[in-house]
């Protein structure tokens, strides 16, 4: 292969994007990069296959690309530890407050052991809610189950029986979900139906002890709501690994709150992990370009 790489951590700028795949036969990008109309008019009709390192795919055109008839490689399956790992450090950050209690330490707050301070929520005998129970979530509810989890109840698309299974988890709907869980874990891909899906009425149905968590995509949440809830005390706390826009402002007001623990989409950040997805990537595009089946290949 003829290769031309932009040899940088920091993304791609667009222009240099748009001149770069110009007569391209494939593309290895990353979540960073929107793959819409515009690059693919500047790649031109030779462009043949397209590969993203992540499993995600809600920055890729699938319309547009399917019309074109483009292959698409992705990475699932490699990086579903990695983010359930961190999906439950999150979550118990958030629910046992320890940002918080660490800048305690560092700044003084700790004066003595106190009966009630930097109290938070645990899992044991509680029910957990997993917004979409797929690959990560099902490796979530996995790793929580030993912490005495009581219950356990999902939502998606429609039951999934074999996959709920191993956890007795249950299919509810998203309100009935929000209404019953101490904790509520976001899993799920970003489409159409779930932009926006936790909202002002979502979180007005939880529980004012509640603590939820979200590892899929920024999009799935309203911001604005969320702040509101958290603010006014509608729910007791959140941990975000994505949000919207990334990476977020500094001065956003979702970070002038305690009770929320932002994380800069590190989910799938281990070094084992982020050189598994960058081989597969590579693998994905050689074997589009040879025209050979892919190790995992988007079906569109
Ligand atoms: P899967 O395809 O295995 O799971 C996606 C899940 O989304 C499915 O269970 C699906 O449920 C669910 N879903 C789809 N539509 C809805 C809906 N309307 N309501 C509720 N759930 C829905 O993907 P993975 O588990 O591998 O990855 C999930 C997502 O996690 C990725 O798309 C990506 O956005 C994000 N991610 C984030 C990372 C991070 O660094 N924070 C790392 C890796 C992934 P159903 O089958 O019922 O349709
Ligand atoms: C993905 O793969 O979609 C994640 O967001 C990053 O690993």
């Amino acid at each position: 292969c003829r290769l031309q790489q932009w040899d940088s951590e920091e993304p791609v700028p667009r222009a240099e994007l748009l001149s770069g795949v110009a007569g391209a036969r494939g593309l290895l990008c990353l979540l960073s990069d929107r793959i819409d109309r515009e690059v693919l008019d500047a790649a031109g009709p030779g462009l043949k296959v397209i590969s993203t390192m992540s499993v995600g795919f809600d920055h890729l055109a699938l319309d547009e690309i399917k019309k074109r008839g483009i292959r698409v490689g992705y990475t699932p399956d490699v990086l579903t530890d990695a983010t359930a790992e961190l999906s439950v450090a999150l979550l118990l950050s958030t629910c046992r407050r320890l940002p918080e209690a660490a800048q305690q330490v560092r700044s003084g707050g700790w004066t003595t052991w106190k009966p009630l301070w930097m109290c938070g929520y645990g899992l044991s005998d509680s029910t957990v809610g997993i917004i979409g129970l797929g690959r990560i979530g099902q490796a979530v509810a996995r790793r929580l189950k030993p912490f005495g989890v009581k219950k356990f109840l999902y939502t998606g698309s429609g039951p999934k029986p074999e996959s709920a299974a191993e956890f007795g988890a249950e299919f509810v709907p998203l309100m009935t979900l929000a209404e019953e869980s101490d904790f509520v874990v976001v899993t799920c891909a970003l489409t159409p139906a779930t932009q926006g899906m936790c909202n002002k009425d979502f979180f007005s149905r939880m529980k004012k002890t509640s603590v939820f968590v979200n590892t899929s995509r920024g999009a799935v949440v309203n911001q604005e709501d969320l702040y509101n809830a958290l603010a006014q005390g509608q729910i007791a706390a959140a941990g975000l690994d994505v949000t919207t826009p990334e990476p977020l402002p500094t001065d956003h007001p979702l970070l002038s709150l305690s009770n929320c623990v932002i994380l800069p989409h590190i989910g799938s950040a281990t070094y084992a992990t982020r050189s598994t997805m960058a081989v597969l990537a590579a693998n994905n595009l050689l074997a589009g370009l040879r025209g050979e089946p892919m190790p995992h290949e988007l079906k569109l």
